[in-house]
């Protein structure tokens, strides 16, 4: 029975170090070379290695980001649970990301950095935070943890999910009446949904001008949710008026990609959420204790839903 770490060296070592104190029992290995393929049980790994078939008494595949969309579930044998990543340093870094991108869109920042760049001294109007009403896609682990650390603002706070959720300070809507009543009343639409074949290109033409004129887009999900030409299109004709994007499609964007010179667009490079290695390990080492214990792991995916 062995713990196989796919994944960079530095954060094996930490692994390494967890797991032995926690679950001193489990055979700990980051060389694929040096197991016997029938001995691996457990794998961490962020994209599904090709010969991933020879682990034939696999049982769990731990992914080691939040997001799963990485993996083929059809290439995973049938057998071996997939498992998410959900760990405290995800949750506090999106809730850190998504606030700092709320307020820079909240106080113009965008508008402010193109002023600067051009030496212009001048103010814009400032809706108060009660006037500017914030949207989240997504209702898991991320888009409940972000409402959460926005509360305090003042913000008027929506949310959309597949199933319906109650959640205390926050407006919800689910299913496809649910998100046209949503975007009609958002101002900063926020995306933390995961990929699935539903919401690849959700973010269309179609959708975007469903937001009140003026509105801005913060996108923290997966790039190939959104159509990238139909934001420029949004921003160029007014209808958006700012975007701050930690995730595109390809990624890094083509050096020529016009998102990138854009004066109403912050970018930075798929940053906003780090898996922190120390409390990763810890999250994987009790996922592994209540799978033995017979109970389901946290951050369990749901094959069918594909999240
Ligand atoms: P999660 O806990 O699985 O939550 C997903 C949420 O999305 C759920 O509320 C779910 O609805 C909703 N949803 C899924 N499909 C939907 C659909 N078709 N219509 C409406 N709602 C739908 O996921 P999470 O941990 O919050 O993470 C979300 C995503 O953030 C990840 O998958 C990843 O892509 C992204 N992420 C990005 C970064 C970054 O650094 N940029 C870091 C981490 C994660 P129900 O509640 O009804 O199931
Ligand atoms: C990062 O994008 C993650 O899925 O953790």
């Amino acid at each position: 029975m062995t713990f196989l770490f796919n994944s960079d060296a530095r954060r094996g070592a930490i692994f390494r170090e967890v797991l032995a104190r926690e679950l001193p029992d489990l055979p700990f290995e980051i060389d694929p070379a040096k197991v016997e393929a029938d001995d691996v049980r457990y794998m961490i790994t962020w994209l599904v290695p090709p010969n991933l078939g020879i682990y034939r008494n696999l049982e769990i595949l731990f992914s080691i980001g939040a997001g799963v969309d990485q993996f083929n579930a059809s290439s995973v044998p049938a057998q071996a649970k997939i498992v998410r990543m959900v760990e405290d340093g995800i949750i506090r870094m999106m809730q850190e990301y998504v606030t700092l991108a709320v307020l820079a869109l909240h106080r113009n920042w965008p508008i402010y950095l193109d002023q600067q760049r051009q030496q212009q001294w001048r103010a814009v109007p400032q809706p108060q935070a009660q006037e500017r009403r914030v949207g989240v896609l997504g209702l898991g682990m991320l888009g409940q943890a972000v409402l959460e650390r926005l509360q305090p603002f003042g913000f008027p706070l929506s949310g959309w999910s597949r199933n319906p959720r109650a959640i205390e300070g926050v407006t919800t809507h689910h299913g496809a009446d649910g998100l046209d009543l949503l975007l009609s009343t958002t101002d900063i639409l926020i995306c933390l949904l995961p990929l699935t074949e539903e919401t690849r290109g959700l973010l269309n033409a179609e959708l975007l001008a469903k937001l009140p004129r003026g509105a801005a887009l913060v996108q923290t999900g997966r790039g190939a949710q959104l159509d990238q030409a139909a934001l420029l299109a949004a921003l160029d004709d007014g209808h958006l008026s700012g975007a701050v994007l930690d995730v595109t499609d390809p990624e890094p964007l083509p050096a020529d990609h016009p998102l990138w010179r854009h004066p109403r667009v912050l970018i930075t490079p798929h940053v906003a959420s780090v898996t922190q290695p120390e409390s990763a390990a810890l999250a994987v080492a009790r996922n592994i204790k209540r799978h033995r214990a017979g109970l389901a792991p946290v951050g369990l995916v749901d094959r069918s839903r594909g999240y």
